[in-house]
């Protein structure tokens, strides 16, 4: 069994990464709205790798037959005053959410659970790389702010062909 201290934890991020699923849905219709279907792309994506991550929680607490209570999440920020902003808020939500990682790790290895520890590690490797995504989205869309254009081609450019799959993930409950 993993540590209760470490569980309690890990379903509170199972909410967090819902709510961070619910935040980039909300991005991504507004910059459809907006009529930018590369951001919006980009982002309905993103979307889906935030629900991928609560499942992969859910899973773990499952296989080790622990407690899971899949919670309610606070509405998203529907609304944004210019096309840089949403991207400022995912860069923040992705670096709030590698703190959250790294104390859940930190959480694991107080309690001795290290089993629990290394189920963070990809986690923890993931979140390098979505913040390192981000803050280069976040330079693009400064950069090119007046010319939403540039943006979009930008999008097409380096993300038309994400490839989602990576081997080494944990199993996501359901798939
Ligand atoms: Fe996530
Ligand atoms: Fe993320």
């Amino acid at each position: 069994m993993p540590a209760e201290s470490f569980v309690a934890r890990l379903n509170e991020q199972i909410g967090h990464e819902f709510a961070a699923h619910q935040q980039y849905v909300a991005i991504a219709v507004h910059y459809d709205a907006e009529t930018l279907p590369q951001l919006a792309r980009f982002f309905y994506r993103q979307a889906l790798e935030e629900r991928d991550h609560a499942m992969m929680m859910v899973q773990y607490l499952i296989d080790a037959d622990a407690e899971v209570v899949i919670p309610g999440v606070s509405a998203p920020q529907p609304s944004f005053g210019d096309i840089v902003a949403p991207v400022a808020l995912a860069l923040d939500q992705e670096r709030r959410v590698t703190e959250q990682i790294n104390g859940l790790a930190a959480v694991a290895r107080e309690a001795g659970d290290y089993t629990s520890e290394q189920f963070m590690q990809w986690f923890i490797k993931e979140q390098v790389e979505e913040v390192a995504t981000m803050s280069d989205l976040l330079r693009v869309v400064e950069r090119s702010k007046d010319d939403p254009m540039e943006i979009e081609n930008f999008m097409a450019r380096e993300f038309a062909h994400e490839e989602d799959s990576d081997p080494t993930a944990p199993h996501a409950a359901g798939t």
